[in-house]
């Protein structure tokens, strides 16, 4: 383990608030605060810039897969960045780790999904999609097929498009957005199902319903594709009902719509599966989307994996002339694919999906444990993919005013105490390292028990006790 340099923490910190522009940062609480500055990280943990250690509750960022300090995954980068870091990937220039990494992501990808463009994280993985989608259908003869349908509370990334595909609504106040691209339809959220439905099954028809009235309204001549993440991620950690994708899918391809899976956060591992479209939800997408944990976010990579009938359509000569005019300086990062190469390579060797598929329902059966106390309403998700949704009633599932921001209360707490989970508005999210055994599972959850209590005894000071307590 290298040691701990001696940073200068308070000169960081200062550089950090003069000079840096944080992502989603409300500017005037960051300028009180500033920003802990991390230094170092071992497996399923982390130091701070003065010397505090925390339990990574949030897998860096959904990303840590297989946690930090792994020689193999620092060799394999360091031997790359000896041998060639990276040189042009266009056109008819290739590296030997992205042609690698190309068969090895075709042999875990479910069905016929053969072919991988690589980009440098996940907006731009789904990006991509896009692009593809609509070159796709052009080469068709099908030019009018250019709406993409989301869902409410999505998230595909932060890109001009992708921020227009996701969903959050609080995300958009200031920014302007290519809306005349995008279609949403309502999010899977089996916690707070519209009045008068009373079962999934009902649900999972009203969800289809809907989609199938939207493409007959938009008309299915100018639908590209329907994009949707496996297990809804930023957007509240939602699990859709039985059978919602695999009907999804099936929807799509009676109107010839394309169906985008978004597995930036549920692939490799986080779900107990390297891919989980086909494995948990019984489909097979026709693009493919990946990131994060492809390096255990060792180095930026996205991966845009198409089908085989996707790349036909996209390879076909054009009559214009015309050529496929997409891609990135860092395209097929040889540093990044020879990273992933590894961080699969371990994975295999550690069995991670297995252990995952071994010690998921036991984190699951350890956080329902929270249910007792009064101020949770939820809790949820699958694997190592959790979320406690916080309420003021329980029983209404009135949730708490924003300003009293009560995630962001519940993860200062755990930060004070060790563990680090990440405030989504009323939600506490765990995403961790897949490589955590049950005692860490029992201190994580222990850990962000106390810091609700102490979180309620605060509210209960203020006067804003919880409706059901
Ligand atoms: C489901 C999903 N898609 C896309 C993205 C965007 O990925 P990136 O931040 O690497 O651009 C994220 C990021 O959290 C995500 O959760």
């Amino acid at each position: 383990m290298p040691a701990l340099k001696n940073y200068d923490a308070r000169g960081l910190h200062q550089a950090d608030l003069d000079h840096c522009i944080h992502p989603w940062t409300d500017f005037a609480e960051w300028t009180r605060s500033g920003s802990t500055i991390m230094v170092r990280g071992e497996g399923a943990y982390v130091w701070d810039a003065e010397g505090n250690r925390f339990i990574d509750g949030i897998g860096g960022l959904w990303f840590a897969n297989v946690g930090f300090g792994r020689r193999e995954l620092i060799e394999a980068a360091t031997d790359q960045l000896g041998a060639l870091p990276q040189y042009s990937y266009f056109t008819n220039l290739g590296n030997p780790p992205a042609a690698e990494l190309a068969a090895r992501l075709a042999e875990l990808a479910p069905g016929d999904l053969n072919h991988v463009f690589y980009s440098t994280g996940g907006s731009a993985a789904n990006e991509t999609a896009a692009r593809i989608a609509h070159y796709y259908f052009d080469n068709l003869g099908k030019p009018s097929k250019r709406i993409f349908i989301s869902r409410g509370n999505a998230y595909h990334g932060s890109t001009f498009l992708t921020s227009a595909l996701s969903g959050k609504m609080g995300e958009k106040p200031g920014f302007r957005f290519p809306d005349e691209f995008v279609h949403r339809v309502s999010e899977a959220n089996c916690y707070r199902m519209p009045d008068g439905i009373g079962s999934e099954a009902e649900y999972c028809d009203f969800l289809v319903d809907e989609f199938e009235r939207a493409v007959a309204e938009l008309g299915a001549d100018n639908v590209a594709c329907f994009f949707a993440e496996p297990i809804m991620g930023a957007g509240g950690v939602l699990v859709a009902p039985k059978g919602y994708h695999r009907r999804m899918k099936q929807a799509c391809e009676a109107h010839d719509v394309l169906y985008v899976s978004d597995e930036v956060v549920t692939a490799f591992g986080r779900l107990g599966r390297f891919f989980a479209s086909e494995d948990l939800f019984d489909v097979v997408p026709d693009i493919l989307v990946t990131a994060k944990g492809i390096t255990s976010g060792y180095m930026p990579l996205g991966a845009t994996i198409v089908s085989d009938k996707v790349f036909e359509g996209l390879s076909r000569p054009r009559a214009d002339g015309g050529i496929f005019s997409h891609g990135f300086t860092y395209s097929g990062h040889a540093v990044a694919c020879a990273v992933a190469l590894a961080n699969i390579g371990l994975m295999e060797r550690e069995d991670l999906c297995g252990r995952v598929r071994r010690t998921g329902p036991y984190f699951l059966e350890r956080l329902e444990t929270l249910g007792e106390l009064p101020i949770v309403g939820d809790v949820r998700g699958s694997h190592f993919m959790l979320c406690v949704e916080l309420v003021r009633d329980r029983e209404t599932k009135e949730p708490f005013p924003e300003a009293i921001a009560i995630g962001k209360r519940v993860d200062d707490q755990a930060q004070a105490r060790g563990l680090i989970v990440r405030p989504i508005g009323n939600l506490c999210v765990l995403s961790p390292a897949l490589i955590l055994d049950t005692d860490d599972i029992d201190r994580i959850v222990a850990i962000l028990g106390e810091s609700i209590e102490a979180v309620i005894a605060d509210l209960e000071r203020e006067g804003i006790a919880p409706a059901a307590a």
